[in-house]
């Protein structure tokens, strides 16, 4: 018996877009805080502040701001401020530029602000700028455009970038000297091109008005040669795709304004099938396992992408679009 498909000559059907499993991942998001039996949330509690900050953008993103108890969080964050003014990774943990973000970004998207104290934020920030421009993390020195990003998108969203002791025009220079022959950015003078250096950089340059210093057709050229034939997006040439590239390149070309440069539905279908159907909570690439930083990046990268029933994200500040709009940063001129 012939195979009707034999004479059929048009193309295999794509297999169904899986859907988007919100209240999987709004649960996944709200048991992470319970597994302290594994030993991975003791392996990675030097990261708990910043996990905060994912976890409760992600629910944010996903239309779901009240799942978490927000007092508790506040009390929390407000325990990991020290004298000199930064912000550790959990409490009794040492003040670092990372953690001291994350807990600005996440009060300011609980509206509490008021919590903390504001003034010696901005002591501890401005006391890491270096003579070049650089930012360090902490005290001990180490600098990375991430640092760098970092500091100015706290000053940003606190409205102290006109602090007379920050020098922000040393801090463009820094940041153009780490632009590459090929467009991209690295992580410091020289350093390879890496599309989260490009972020870093793109979003320091954007919020300091200084994008100009940025080839927007090469750039953006190289950031669209990130998307494989998966539909996902790489971080350099030759790496595999990883969720979270998803929003370290799209929202660097949203900065620059060209973000229909990927192919929008095969990187949702990627995100999408990189999620786990059973715990909830997104991975790097399908089949592996899920955890709360691809899961927020995932989600924010969808966001990017406009799929129904998300929150709009800011592709700066990576903060919902309503919260950067409500402290009045305008976000969405870029
Ligand atoms: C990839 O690291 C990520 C980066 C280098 C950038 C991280 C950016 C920040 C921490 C700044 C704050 C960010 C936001 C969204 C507010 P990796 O070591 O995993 O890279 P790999 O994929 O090469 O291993
Ligand atoms: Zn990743």
């Amino acid at each position: 018996m012939s195979n009707l498909n034999d004479n059929d000559s048009s193309p295999p059907l794509e297999p169904a877009l899986p859907e988007l499993l919100v209240d999987q991942h709004v649960k996944y998001i709200q048991a992470l805080d319970t597994k302290k039996n594994d030993l991975e949330y003791w392996l990675t509690e030097h990261l708990r502040v910043n996990g905060l900050y994912w976890g409760s953008t992600a629910l944010h993103i996903l239309g779901h701001p009240d799942a978490l108890d927000k007092e508790q969080i506040v009390d929390y964050l407000v325990k990991c401020q020290h004298e000199d003014g930064g912000i550790g990774g959990h409490i009794d943990h040492d003040p670092h530029i990372l953690s001291t973000l994350s807990a600005v970004q996440v009060l300011i998207t609980y509206d509490r602000l008021d919590a903390i104290n504001v003034d010696k934020v901005v002591d501890y920030v401005v006391s890491l700028q270096n003579d070049d421009g650089s930012f360090s993390g902490d005290s001990w020195g180490e600098t990375d455009t991430r640092f760098i990003f970092c500091a100015v998108m706290c000053l940003s969203l606190l409205k102290r970038l006109d602090d007379k002791r920050v020098d922000l025009q040393k801090t463009i220079d820094y940041i153009v000297r780490c632009r590459n022959f090929d467009g991209g950015f690295g992580n410091s003078p020289g350093g390879e091109s890496h599309a989260a250096q490009v972020y870093v950089c793109v979003g320091t340059l954007t919020i300091l008005g200084a994008l100009h210093h940025v080839d927007a057709d090469q750039l953006g050229w190289w950031l669209s040669e990130r998307q494989l034939k998966s539909g996902g997006l790489n971080g350099r040439p030759e790496k595999l795709e990883d969720v979270c590239y998803s929003w370290w390149v799209l929202s660097s070309l949203s900065m620059l304004k060209r973000r229909h440069w990927i192919d929008a539905p095969k990187l949702t279908r990627f995100i999408l099938e990189s999620q786990d159907t059973e715990t909830g909570g997104i991975a790097d690439r399908p089949g592996n396992i899920p955890d709360v930083f691809h899961t927020n990046f995932g989600i924010c990268g969808l966001s990017l992408l406009g799929h129904p029933g998300l929150v709009a994200v800011d592709p700066v500040y990576c903060m919902p679009r309503h919260v950067i709009q409500r402290i009045g940063l305008h976000s969405d001129k870029h």
